[in-house]
């Protein structure tokens, strides 16, 4: 951490972006936000609107539109600029887009003198978490994304109404892409210290396992929906930005499914994927291997083998 004024620099000051700001002033995430965009008039706008809120957030936040030297003494550079999905588009679909934006964005952070964490949340977030690796030449551990972070929030949201118990009280993950691909590795999903599935076979026949595993689609099918109906998601992913930025600010430890880089995690390395890790204010403490059934090992193997082929194509 650099000043003891924890500072954040947004770069992208899209829906995503905006929305990660919105959430941090009213939930006091940083004593600094600086918005940086292509688009000066807009981020100059999108700051203009935020300070007009501080009293009624109660906040002393300071906000403003800043450009990449304000990177220099920040704690995190959290970036969410490029293009997002239309309906019907893959996250997959944007990946040479958004690495051509990159190419703009990376450099002059680093060249700033940056040396806090980066959090990325465009998509495609693993690859492009990935580039963003592989352009600040940084620690991986001071590189990851929001990975399946909010996928976790929507399975836990989801089996939380199917067994009228408190989201937070469900212990379950989504792995692997932020994506198609993405699975649920039922084996490790627990009701408080109970597995989901000891769970269903002794409810006599009350909750089902087959009714539970269909909730996965639904997390994976959910941005779609969300796009078709109203053409893009935001709020979700801006709170599970806040969420994930709180951790490293607050040096929590917590475990939360970011996109982290592996190095013999299930067997990996180099590829970034979803999987539970301890995040603090170094970023990716430790990637935490669980106890994956043999089924679920190769379903992570799957996806992770789809982020290598579409990190392979690309022209860094
Ligand atoms: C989401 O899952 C589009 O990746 C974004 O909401």
């Amino acid at each position: 951490m650099c000043s003891n004024k924890r500072k954040i620099v947004l770069v992208g000051t899209g829906m995503v972006g905006m929305s990660f700001a919105y959430s941090a002033l009213n939930r006091g995430l940083c004593d600094i936000l600086v918005l940086v965009d292509l688009d000066k008039k807009r981020a100059l706008g999108e700051a203009m609107d935020l300070n007009h809120g501080l009293a009624f957030a109660g906040s002393s936040m300071k906000i403003y539109a800043g450009d990449y030297s304000d990177c220099a003494d920040a704690d995190m550079v959290v970036i969410s600029a490029g293009v997002s999905q239309k309906p019907g588009e893959s996250r997959l679909e944007l990946l040479q887009r958004n690495t051509e934006v990159f190419g703009s964005i990376i450099g002059p952070v680093v060249r700033s003198g940056f040396g806090g964490v980066f959090l990325v949340a465009t998509n495609p977030v693993d690859i492009m978490t990935r580039v963003t690796y592989e352009l600040s030449g940084f620690n991986p551990n001071r590189v990851f994304g929001t990975g399946t972070t909010l996928d976790t929030a929507r399975l836990r949201y989801l089996l939380g109404e199917y067994f009228c118990v408190d989201p937070r009280n469900m212990h379950a993950y989504v792995m692997g892409e932020h994506g198609d691909s993405e699975f649920v590795p039922w084996s490790q999903a627990m009701i408080a210290t109970k597995p989901v599935t000891d769970v269903c076979g002794d409810s006599g026949g009350r909750y089902r396992m087959e009714e539970v595993e269909r909730l996965s689609t639904q997390v994976r099918d959910a941005a779609q929906r969300i796009i078709e109906a109203k053409r893009a998601t935001y709020y979700g992913i801006g709170m599970a930005m806040v969420r994930i930025a709180r951790a490293v600010l607050s040096d929590e430890n917590s475990v939360l499914t970011v996109s982290a880089r592996l190095w013999g995690e299930y067997g990996r390395k180099g590829v970034y994927a979803g999987a539970p890790c301890i995040v603090n204010r170094n970023g990716v403490d430790r990637v935490l291997e669980l106890g994956l059934s043999e089924q679920e090992q190769e379903k992570f193997d799957a996806s992770c083998d789809i982020l290598e082929e579409n990190y392979g194509g690309l022209e860094l």
